[in-house]
């Protein structure tokens, strides 16, 4: 399916609808091989005047070590048939698994960025990562941190600025 430029704000209900089942944030890691997980957490808006994708990704996963190497991701917006991809992705870590090769992924060569995209998935923000910083235990109101860090294990927040965004010319059609 061929993919086409499209602005960054197009989909942004479809996006926002998506991420409830999960989307795909993919880096490569230190051998350059490509890794997905799922993100259930994050935002698309305005920041510094530039179009944003905004992630947390916890300290303990693979991603958090590739995103700091490439400095850059993409955010893969899958189908509903591809649930259990990113169950997938969401439940095994890069690394002990070949996420692309476990489950059938393509990487396709983004245009902007050097983290691949997932050719199945109907659209792809290319980010670079402009800012990332860590939340601050000190700074939550108790019910979050007591809630979502009752273990520790706290999220790094990436700023991605978003350069480049395709979509397969039938979403969101395909999307149901
Ligand atoms: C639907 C779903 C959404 C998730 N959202 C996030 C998220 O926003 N941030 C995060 O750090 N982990 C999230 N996770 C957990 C990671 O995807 C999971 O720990 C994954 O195995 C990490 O892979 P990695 O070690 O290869 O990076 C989510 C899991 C699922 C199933």
């Amino acid at each position: 399916m061929a993919k086409v430029k499209v602005a960054y704000d197009n989909y942004w209900q479809q996006v926002m609808d998506t991420m409830r089942m999960g989307l795909l944030l993919v880096s490569r890691d230190g051998k350059g091989r490509p890794n997905a997980m799922a993100i259930g957490w994050g935002t698309m808006g305005i920041v510094w005047s530039r179009p944003m994708f905004v992630v947390l990704v916890r300290h303990s996963r693979y991603t958090h070590q590739c995103i700091d190497i490439t400095g850059d991701f993409t955010v893969n917006v899958p189908y509903p048939q591809m649930a259990k991809d990113v169950q997938f992705c969401g439940t095994v870590s890069g690394r002990d698994y070949d996420k692309f090769t476990e489950r059938g992924f393509t990487a396709g060569d983004s245009a902007t960025v050097d983290s691949p995209f997932i050719e199945e998935c109907g659209l792809i923000y290319e980010c670079k990562v402009v800012q990332y910083t860590d939340v601050v235990p000190d700074n939550f109101a108790p019910e979050i941190i007591d809630h979502f860090y009752a273990g520790g294990d706290f999220h790094r927040v990436y700023f991605g600025q978003i350069l480049w965004v395709t979509a397969d010319e039938d979403f969101p059609a395909r999307l149901g």
